[in-house]
């Protein structure tokens, strides 16, 4: 029997004004995997996810989690279903320290801590899971992009997610970095939660994703196992910006 899966997102629509900025987008998340979601800049990717996590409504179409249809449901009561996410612009409580940021989020989620000794319990958990427990007493703000990076998993991961979204986790980090990142993302994964990111890093992509869905000027152009859509020749026309046959993909 088919598994029912995590996400389902039929025939969504976001216009903007003027802007249509995704256009009559549909694809399933399958529970337990990692999907991932590329295109070049502008495609609609953030657009996409901040619909499904309640940032705003589609402006058409329905979303669909385990089942229930959770079109309008508002952002604040996703942590409280099994959804957390990162953002592409990183947003930690600047003047608190790694700790008390992961602790803040430990009140929030599938299983809140319901004291401040669950709280840091929980914390202390996460930091060690994420490496960054070395970082616990530093100001979230006086971190470097890697170490913001993984705070942002860190308190995502805080709630107890089943499904976490990952919206470019590892822009800006070097291949040390990128390497780090995919071990931990694997290793989220393998816990037992469902990962949807949007990345422009193929090797990460290539070496994480079972599934990929490929969105160009806000439409669906492609979805596939990695190999299926780089080999795809519209998305190598319009994604990676040449042909096949230029030989300089
Ligand atoms: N709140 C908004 N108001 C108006 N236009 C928006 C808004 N958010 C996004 N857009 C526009 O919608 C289009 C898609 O943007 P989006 O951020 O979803 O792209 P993206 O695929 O995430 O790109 P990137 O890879 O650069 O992050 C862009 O043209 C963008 O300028
Ligand atoms: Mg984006």
């Amino acid at each position: 029997m088919a598994v029912q899966p995590i996400i389902e997102v039929h025939n969504i629509t976001k216009r903007f004004k003027g802007l249509t900025a995704v256009k009559d987008v549909s694809f399933e998340v399958e529970k337990g995997k990692i999907t991932g979601m590329i295109g070049p800049n502008g495609a609609g990717k953030s657009t996409t996810f901040n619909m499904i996590c309640g940032y705003y409504p589609p402006t058409e179409g329905r979303i669909f989690y385990k089942g229930e249809d959770i079109t309008s449901k508002p952002a604040y009561e996703y942590t409280k279903m099994g959804i957390a996410r990162t953002f592409q612009i990183m947003k930690p409580l600047k003047n608190l320290t790694v700790m008390d940021n992961v602790i803040a989020s430990a009140y929030f989620g599938t299983d809140p801590a319901k004291n401040p000794r669950e709280a840091r319990e929980k914390a202390m958990e996460i930091l060690n899971f994420t490496g960054l427990y070395d970082k616990r007493n530093t100001l979230s703000k006086d971190m470097g992009t890697p170490d913001q990076k993984r705070l942002e998993m860190a308190r995502a991961l805080a709630t107890n997610p089943e499904l976490l979204f990952l919206d470019e986790n590892m822009a800006g980090l070097n291949p040390t970095e990128t390497e780090d990142a995919i071990r931990l993302i694997r290793r989220i994964n393998e816990s037992g939660v469902t990962v949807f990111l949007i990345e422009h890093i193929m090797k990460a992509v290539v070496s994480l994703c079972e599934k990929v869905i490929v969105l160009h000027h806000g439409e669906k152009i492609a979805v596939g196992t990695p190999d299926e859509v780089m080999n795809d020749p519209y998305v190598m026309e319009v994604y990676l910006g040449t042909k096949k046959e230029d030989g300089n993909a």
